[in-house]
């Protein structure tokens, strides 16, 4: 269950008339948020299709000793988020993913080849376009290895290819050689995809993924909360609040706090608008930005995600979550000063908690998108970069 303060450690911040114009759109809002031909995530996953990925997710772990994911940004960012949070921090109790093709690093390439060799694995390449550099030239590389260990019937079944029903050269790939495929749907973009194949496969092999998309189907419900915080978000930006940062108090969110970095960024980056996403990850960060937040350039707001239990670890007799949720609350009054924040507070750590938390925060970036004029679901400045390289570079 979510829990929201979008009013405590805002109030000063806030123009009231502001505020009422903009939450009195919502119906407006909402109705172009169903119209819209991307908003296919608002749909429930079909079961069948929820089946097979749970199924494929076990013939993978039969197989192989770890799955090798190979996709950047909207196609591979969900997963390592959800990955790392669900996580031991120290001991690896799960099935291995290894990430591949969302960097050009030559000194990753060759570790990560290197350590393909050692292992048993199947490879998912995850690319909508099918087309993006980064993981083509990573699937080429892997694939060379895979040659190398694998023949015939047995290396066949260790593909499997994640893209459009139609088009592309993954498309073109899966078909030619007989490799498993799931479809990443047309009507949903690479940062709003984590809750179809393109995330569920491979977290399925680490996580309860049913779990996760019940969560995501009761996220539903805080749609009037998403629409207040997008409304507050507004505010905050109408009072030149241009950065908005993402805190959690829980290490384990770091790639989340990446995850809607993303979302929000290529969201509303766009014409000139929108709020620049960065993230924190407190205490920690206290001992450095934290300076800057109290009492720097009066830049940014923060919304924090606030856990109110993950373990039982007692100092003094007191729950280290107790603690670090009292220093959460001092931090954010002292920071009112100074610095406004929004709290969305989840009870505890589960893939049904995320789930909701996903479902809210896509509800929230969209809302803002429609709020700030932009759309939303597209992210021309992606392709921008995507064109050039392709002109530069000819591979
Ligand atoms: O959100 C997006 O659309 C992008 O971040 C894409 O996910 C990313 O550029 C990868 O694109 P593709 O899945 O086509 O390889």
């Amino acid at each position: 269950m979510l829990k929201f303060n979008f009013d405590t450690y805002t109030d000063k911040y806030i123009n009231k008339d502001y505020l009422n114009k903009l939450m009195s759109q919502e119906q407006v809002v909402r109705e172009k948020l169903r119209n819209h031909p991307m908003s296919g995530w608002l749909e429930n996953i079909d079961p069948n299709l929820l089946n097979e990925i749970i199924n494929t997710a076990e013939d993978i772990k039969r197989n192989s000793d770890a799955l090798v994911v190979i996709g950047i940004g909207g196609s591979y960012m969900g997963t390592y988020a959800l990955d790392t949070l669900f996580r031991k921090y120290f001991v690896n109790d799960k099935f291995e993913i290894i990430y591949a093709g969302f960097n050009l690093s030559c000194l990753y390439t060759k570790e990560l080849l290197d350590y393909i060799r050692t292992k048993n694995v199947t490879i998912n390449v995850i690319s909508k376009s099918g087309t993006t550099m980064e993981p083509s030239i990573a699937y080429e590389m892997i694939m060379d290895v895979m040659k190398e260990k694998y023949q015939g019937e047995e290396l066949k079944k260790r593909v499997i290819i994640t893209t459009d029903k139609d088009s592309g050269k993954l498309r073109e790939e899966a078909n030619r050689e007989g490799y498993k495929s799931f479809v990443v749907p047309n009507n949903i973009g690479g940062r709003y995809s984590v809750l179809t194949p393109v995330g569920l496969l491979p977290l399925a092999t680490v996580i309860n993924v049913r779990d996760l998309i019940d969560g995501a189907n009761s996220g539903k419900r805080y749609i009037d909360s998403a629409y207040s915080y997008a409304c507050h978000r507004l505010c905050m930006f109408n009072g030149h609040r241009y950065i908005e940062n993402f805190v959690s108090y829980e290490p384990k969110f770091n790639y989340f706090l990446e995850w809607l970095k993303q979302l929000f960024g290529e969201t509303e980056g766009k014409q000139n608008k929108g709020i620049l996403p960065t993230s924190s990850i407190y205490t920690r960060d206290l001992h450095s930005l934290g300076q800057f937040i109290q009492e720097g350039t009066p830049l940014e707001f923060e919304t924090i995600i606030k856990i109110e239990d993950t373990e039982e670890i007692l100092y003094h007799g007191m729950d280290i979550d107790d603690i670090n949720n009292i220093v959460l609350n001092s931090v954010c009054t002292s920071h009112y000063e100074h610095t406004p924040s929004m709290v969305i507070t989840i009870d505890h750590i589960s893939e049904y908690t995320i789930g909701e938390l996903i479902y809210f925060f896509f509800l929230a970036a969209s809302i803002s998108g429609f709020l700030f004029g932009v759309d939303p679901f597209d992210q021309p400045g992606v392709e921008n970069y995507k064109n050039e390289v392709k002109k530069n570079l000819n591979i």
